[in-house]
This record gives structure tokens, sequence and C-alpha cells, in this order.
């Protein structure tokens, strides 16, 4: 038991259910959108080494075989709302001013999450997606240039980088924490190295302490993707804040959203002001009658109905967010108790995760070598959805096939692209691809109870793993 049944608000407030179907097929943003939560807060809880596997009379016989499923109700959806977003919507509409050239809500929104991020500057996008090519772009990225990034990722990392016609350059995980190595990051770096572009996979970081200090060693810009990390901290302080800029996503599937949305955080007014003029097709706020004569860029505003919900969106994150700590702190360590679950671990300098993913390794061998999709059916039939997470993204043949692209061999030579492709091993990152199982985040936002269903339906299933096998 991690404590006393707890009905959330959110339980209350949504009117929508985020249930997944089909969740034991490979992850993949538009089929899974992306999210579960990331285990714990730097507090270390790990797999204790007193774990001890259930044995079949103590527990009771898996759904799959036909048993009680453990779980009939579906976990919170995903997204909430109530009359505070409809009020949002509607005065943006009936403002008619719908464009943030012409509004305030989304001005509003920056100050509002330049705020709550503690950052100085902050400028919103349309999406995640844009506000990384904004970062880049504003950085002067383009072809010859190189930019380091993990392979544990939504592919989004990868495309901004190509978009500019840079060369990504992966930099293998960290099992123990699903993050980039970042002891690994110096080796990758070279004179064409232009961005260090760590991602905060699941809500959690990376060992920023590590990444920062060679980015300054080596002079180069850190840019943090905190696109699923929103509230997230290392050592206090909100990621996308450790190097001279970060960036978050509002799609649908994030802690906070609009449906879509980004937006990017400095504390470098400069940059900010380069971001603001690259995602406004090179121009700063327009003044009537100025010249149009602008710099690089292109249309990646926000609207003001984005900009609004944003806003009502808000006011709720700070309670979510706790509950989704309590909830994640309750399941650690209910599933460090399994033998077989191994927890992906936050680094020490790790204050706070966002939980967007709740992620483990699954070992078969304390589960009568079942296997991992096995696993995930039997969970899946318990009432508990899950995903297998990423596939390996360097070893994916859209990325694979950069290296025959015309572009790219025009732009670095055929012999470069090959030694590139080459280049692209993360032996962690495959094995880790092989064993990861995600809960979405929405999952963190139930109840106790819902918490110890988890931990009770994996223990059923380790407990009959053998028979589940043959199913
Ligand atoms: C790590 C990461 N980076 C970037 C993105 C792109 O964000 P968006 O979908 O808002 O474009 C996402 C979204 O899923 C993401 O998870």
């Amino acid at each position: 038991m991690c404590g006393r049944e707890n009905l959330t608000s959110s339980q209350t407030l949504n009117p929508t259910s985020f249930y997944f179907k089909s969740m034991s097929r490979p992850f993949t943003r538009r089929r899974f959108i992306g999210t579960s939560a990331m285990a714990g807060i730097g507090a270390g809880l790990v797999a204790s080494n007193t774990a001890k596997a259930e044995n079949k009379t103590t527990v009771g016989k898996p759904a799959i075989l036909g048993g009680t499923k453990t779980r009939t109700t579906a976990f919170p959806g995903w997204p909430q709302f109530d009359a505070r977003d409809d009020q949002a919507l509607l005065q943006a509409l009936h403002s008619g001013k719908w464009g943030r050239l012409i509004g305030q809500n989304v001005v509003s929104f920056e100050k509002a999450f330049a705020d709550v991020a503690k950052a100085k500057h902050c400028v919103a996008t349309s999406s995640g997606t844009t506000a990384l090519l904004t970062m880049l772009g504003a950085l002067g990225i383009g072809p010859g240039d190189e930019v380091i990034l993990p392979p544990y990722t939504f592919i989004a990392t990868y495309n901004a980088i190509v978009f500019h016609y840079a060369l990504p350059m992966f930099v293998d995980t960290d099992p123990e924490s699903f993050q980039i190595d970042a002891r690994k990051i110096g080796a990758a770096v070279n004179g064409q190295t232009k961005a260090i572009l760590p991602v905060h996979i699941g809500g959690s970081t990376p060992d920023m302490d590590a990444i920062l200090a060679t980015a300054n060693a080596r002079k180069i810009p850190l840019i943090e993707d905190a696109c699923q990390a929103h509230l997230a901290e290392w050592r206090g302080r909100v990621v996308g804040n450790a190097g001279l800029a970060g960036c978050f996503s509002f799609q649908a599937s994030k802690n906070l959203t609009a449906g879509e949305g980004g937006a990017i955080i400095t504390n470098d007014e400069e940059f900010a002001h380069r971001c603001y003029n690259f995602h406004n097709h090179g121009h700063g706020q327009m003044v009537a009658g100025q010249n149009m004569s602008g710099e690089r860029g292109a249309n990646f505003r926000m609207t003001e109905f984005q900009g609004g919900l944003l806003l009502a969106q808000l006011t709720r994150l700070a309670d979510q967010a706790k509950t989704r700590d309590e909830n994640a702190s309750c399941l650690t360590k209910l599933l460090s108790e399994i033998p077989g679950i191994r927890l992906a671990r936050s680094p020490d300098g790790c204050t706070r995760s966002s939980h967007h993913l709740f992620m483990f390794r699954y070992e078969k061998e304390q589960f009568a070598d079942l296997p991992r999709a096995k696993f995930m059916k039997a969970l899946i039939a318990e009432g508990v959805p899950c995903s297998s997470g990423y596939l390996p993204l360097n070893t994916d043949s859209y990325v694979k096939g950069l290296a025959n692209n015309p572009h790219y061999q025009k732009i670095y030579g055929k012999e470069t692209m090959a030694k590139w492709q080459e280049r692209n091993q993360c032996p962690v990152n495959d094995k880790l691809c092989a064993e990861a199982v995600w809960f979405t985040q929405t999952t963190l936002l139930g109840s106790r109870t819902d918490m110890e269903q988890i931990a009770e339906a994996i223990r059923k299933i380790q407990a009959h793993a053998g028979d589940v096998a043959k199913v």
C-alpha cells in the first residue's frame, strides 16, 4: 500500500475516455499518443534486493487465462476541461482577433509560461516541432553543421535537424535513466558540431551537469528538447533553463495541451528576439508602414485560440503535476518490489520529473521467459494499458535512408554519408527498445487504488508466466 485512497479532481472533471485498445504493437505517436510517467523524482528508488516473486497460490489467475480482470474502469481521460476552457475559447472567438499579431492571448500565455518556467523570455509557437525548428533556425544551423541528439526520442527531434539540412549525430542511451548518455557526448563533438540537443525523455532529465560541462568546455550551444517535460527540474531549476534555450510541446498527449502548440524559453534576450523573428517570417513585431525586408524564417505562430486555451489549462497544471508526483512515487515503490521490473531511474540532479511517461525495462528472465509482447497483452487484458515505446530511431529505414538522400550526398559527399550511416550504432539503445514498457501520464492521474491494481496485475502475470506463455 502507498497510502490512503485518493480520488483526484481529474476523475470528476474528465468527460472523455483515453483508453488505448491495442497498445502491444510498437509505438508510433499517431497510434499511441506518447505519454506515460517517468519513475522516481531523483529519489533513487530502484528494484530492491528483497524483491520476491509471488507464487501461484497467493495471487489470482490472470484475465488472459480466464481469471477475473484486475481493473474494469478506465484510467482518467485526457484532455481535461471545464467551464474555464469554454470561456477561453469563446472569448477568443468573439474577440474576432484570432491571430497573435492582432490579439493578446498568446502574449499573455508567453508571460505566464515564462513565469511558471522561471525564464526571462518565452516565444510561443504552433507546435513543439516548430519550436525546435525555430531554435535551430535562430542559431543559424544549416547544411554542413552537425547536431547531437539521442536515439531514444520522438522522431520530431531528428526531423527538425534534417529540415535544416544539418547532420544528426546520435549518442547512445544510458540504460538506467533511458536518457542520452551524457558521458558519451564529448566523443561525438567535432569542429562541425553546432548544437547539443538533449531530450528530457518521459519528463525526466539526462545528467545536465555533465552535458553543460561539455557544452561550455567546447563552446557549443546547449538547446534542450523539453517537449515532454513541463515543470521538470534539474537541481531545482525548470528544464529548458540549463543552456541557451529549451522548448516544450502542447500537442494533444502532453501534460499541458491545446491540441497542438509549442514554446521556447530562454534567458538570452537577443536569442529570444531571434526566435521571435524566425517564427514570424524573419520579422520582429510588425509596425504599420515598416519595411517588409526581414531575415530567414517561416510562419510558426501560435493562434489566439491556442493561447487562450493554454492559459485556462495552466490553471490546473500544478495540481495535476502534484497528483502525478504522488502516484509515481507510489507506483515506483510498488513496482520496485517486483523482480524483473527495472524502473527508469532519474539521475540524482533531477529534482522533479513531469512523469510524462512511466517507463521500465521488462526482464523476461524473471517472468519464465515470457516475451515482452505477451506480457503486455496480458497486462492490457487486466485493464492496464501499456506500450512498448520507441523503436530504435537510428536504425529506422527512413533515418538510415538519409545516407542516400541526394541533397545530403550533394552537401556532405557520398563517403561522409556512408560513414555517417556506419557510425550510427547505439547498441545500448537497441537493447532498451527491446525491453521497455511504458504507461501514460494519465495513468498517474488516477487513484492510489489504481496504482495498487497495476502492481497486482503484474504480480498475477508473473506468478502464472509459464502458463501465459502458452496462450
Ligand atoms: C521529445 C519530443 N520532441 C518533440 C516533439 C514534437 O512536438 P509536437 O508534436 O508538438 O510538434 C515531441 C512530441 O511528441 C516529443 O515528444
